[in-house]
């Protein structure tokens, strides 16, 4: 039997990149997907169609009361939430001297509060059937700073600590809380800063020590982990899935040991 047979789970960010690659795998281990996104797409349509039981809603992360119905909509109709993920998420920022009001909230509002309004959303579900397991996406770049990364920094900080404070204020009633920080990850996002600067690629794969970028079902598979019993005792976790990019700093030495 899969392992998350007939489990509910709840995927922000479902129609791309890193939150489609985690449906995809849930839905493959048994899991019955409910996607969440601002926009529908074609690989979420091809995932869809082919796959029962899945469902849609379209909404804005931003938008708490949109989260709620979804939540609610979904203990109704499937008498429980066993798994969320918030993979919901944008780039942006710059130095902060250069940085508007208006794109530092909205990289908050997306990224944390949005976080926020997605494990809110399924706490009372969770908490009645005493048992869930939340999983967030932060990322690298929310436990090391990165230049430029002001707003996106901070944001995904606020997304590592909101995790692990869910764990201890939920964890005697049996509901776990995890975060997964990937490191630099083939997804459409990724693509859009590769495009603004040429060298990204390049520099990004020489600090990543195993020499690329990460792909998606990486990610969905310590999401799978996270969210199966395997992880049963595993709570306020910050799982680095990166390639070895935050492990420290290459010299050049193993290119000198001819280690390459
Ligand atoms: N790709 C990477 O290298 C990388 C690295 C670290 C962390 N992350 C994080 O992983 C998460 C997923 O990113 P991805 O790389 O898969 O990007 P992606 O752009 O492929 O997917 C993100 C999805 O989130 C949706 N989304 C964005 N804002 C939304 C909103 N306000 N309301 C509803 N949906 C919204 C988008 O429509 C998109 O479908 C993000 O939180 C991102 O910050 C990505």
């Amino acid at each position: 039997m899969p392992d998350l047979d007939k489990k509910v789970a709840i995927i922000t960010g479902a129609a791309s990149g890193i939150g489609l690659a985690c449906a995809q795998r849930f839905a493959a281990e048994g899991a019955v997907v409910v996607g969440v996104d601002r926009h529908s797409t074609e690989p979420w349509q091809a995932f869809a169609s082919a796959t029962p039981d899945t469902r849609f809603h379209q909404l804005d992360v931003t938008d708490g009361k949109a989260q709620q119905a979804v939540a609610a909509e979904t203990a109704r109709e499937f008498g429980r939430i066993d798994i969320l993920v918030t993979a919901a998420g944008i780039g942006d920022g710059g130095p902060v001297g250069m940085l508007e009001e208006d794109a530092w909230d909205r990289v908050i509002d997306i990224n944390l509060k949005g976080t926020f309004f997605s494990i809110k959303s399924v706490l009372d579900t969770m908490v009645a059937q005493r048992s869930g397991s939340i999983i967030t996406i932060a990322s690298v770049e929310g436990i090391n700073g990165t230049e430029g990364g002001s707003a996106y920094n901070a944001s995904k900080g606020g997304v590592v600590l909101l995790t692990k404070n869910v764990a201890i204020d939920y964890g005697r009633i049996g509901i776990r809380c995890n975060t997964i920080c990937p490191g630099f990850i083939d997804t459409p996002l990724l693509h859009e800063v590769m495009e603004a600067m040429p060298d990204f690629k390049v520099d990004v794969q020489r600090e990543t020590k195993m020499g690329r970028l990460g792909r998606p079902q990486e990610i969905a598979g310590a999401a799978y982990f996270l969210a199966s019993d395997d992880a049963s005792f595993v709570t306020g976790h910050t799982l680095v899935v990166d390639g070895g990019y935050t492990a420290g700093h290459s010299h050049g030495i193993v290119e000198l040991m001819g280690l390459t």
